[in-house]
């Protein structure tokens, strides 16, 4: 199959595609997703053949506004209003029972709960619009990490899916938060994104206990989000992090014979510019938004420099983007750290 790349006049092409049970990957404001039809089970399943994705790991429901969710779900906290209201359309994805007879198990991976968002981009509103709610995982191989430009979708899945629509660079760089309202008077964040803890209790009443999922805390608790127990984000190349440590390029540089890429603030990419060591660049300043930002397109672009290994910059794991980008930084690295020995 030839995968085509369609513009964002063409939108109505994708339209076709996916109401013809093809897969499209297109553009969100987190990273690019890989669109089928959620109500066609065959299409639903070609998602998990396209990425080699697990069949028990589920799918989020995107959908083209707020309202729609409630076609699907009939159990569900008062507050669920308030926090669509305030982050919808958005990087929050909301994890609710499922009514029975919506969708299939294909959809939840078994599960009885599935998870929705309604995204902030045109293009993807453009196309849910025009066809009905769509499931759309990450639009990577399994595995790697997620695209967030049409050519990053290529290189992992030309000639297994219809279409790409090409909206650009997405702006969050990182995927949505993943919060489970399925227990009561609890939101628990199986996935840490842009919305913050902090963002979560702002909304929800004070006695609602919103709480990271123990893996997120624990390194070996099983997580309850099933995507987060895989490996992940991981290019071919070894990645391992730089703990803070000033003295640092030195020793990178002596590391004999092995070709080395670092991927760190310009900052630290000044103090090893003449060197033979390969760069890509986190953003101009020590910033958790650029560095989430730059986090994927980086390990991707220096992973195809037939590197020996990758060194990635460590920043603060704050609520919101800072933790965002440390969780998948840690999954790219295995928990590896460099020693400076
Ligand atoms: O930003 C995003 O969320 C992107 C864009 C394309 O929307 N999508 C995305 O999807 O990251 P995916 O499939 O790569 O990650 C979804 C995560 C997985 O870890 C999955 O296991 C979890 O959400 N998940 C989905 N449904 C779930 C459910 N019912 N219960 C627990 N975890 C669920
Ligand atoms: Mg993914």
């Amino acid at each position: 199959m030839e995968t085509k790349r369609l513009t964002k006049n063409e939108v109505d092409e994708a339209i076709s595609f996916i109401n013809n049970g093809e897969l499209v990957s297109f553009p969100t404001e987190t990273v690019y997703g890989l669109g089928a039809l959620a109500t066609n089970e065959s299409a639903v399943k070609k998602v998990y053949v396209a990425k080699g994705r697990p069949s028990d790991n589920p799918l989020i429901v995107h959908l083209a506004s707020s309202e729609d969710i409630f076609k699907y779900i009939d159990s569900y906290p008062n507050y669920l209003m308030d926090l669509m209201e305030k982050f919808w359309p958005g990087p929050l994805t909301i994890i609710l029972p499922l009514k029975e007879k919506t969708f299939s198990s294909a959809v939840t991976g078994g599960l009885k709960t599935c998870a929705f968002r309604v995204p902030d981009n045109d293009l993807a509103k453009e196309l849910i619009k025009g066809s009905g709610p769509l499931v759309a995982p990450s639009s990577n191989t399994s595995g790697k990490p997620s695209p967030t430009t049409a050519n990053h979708v290529l290189d992992d899945l030309s000639g297994k899916i219809a279409a790409v629509l090409d909206g650009g660079e997405t702006k969050v760089g990182v995927e949505s938060t993943v919060i489970d309202l399925s227990e009561e008077n609890s939101v628990l964040i199986l996935r840490p994104g842009q919305i913050s803890r902090a963002d979560i209790c702002e909304v929800v009443p004070k006695n609602i206990k919103v709480t990271f999922d123990k893996h997120l805390v624990k390194e070996d608790e099983i997580p309850k989000a099933p995507g987060m127990k895989y490996k992940h984000y991981s290019p071919e190349t070894k990645v391992i992090m730089l703990k803070r440590d000033e003295n640092l390029p030195e020793a990178i540089i002596n590391f004999n014979g092995l070709k080395i890429g670092l991927l760190a603030n310009d900052e630290l990419i000044e103090k090893i510019k003449n060197k033979e060591i390969a760069y890509y660049s986190l953003g101009s300043k020590k910033d958790a938004k650029e560095a989430a930002n730059h986090l994927f397109a980086g390990l991707r672009e220096l992973d195809k420099q037939g590197l020996d290994l990758i060194i990635a910059e460590t920043i603060p794991d704050n609520d919101g983007l800072g933790k965002a980008y440390m969780n998948r930084l840690k999954k790219a690295a295995g928990g590896t750290f460099f020693e400076n020995e």
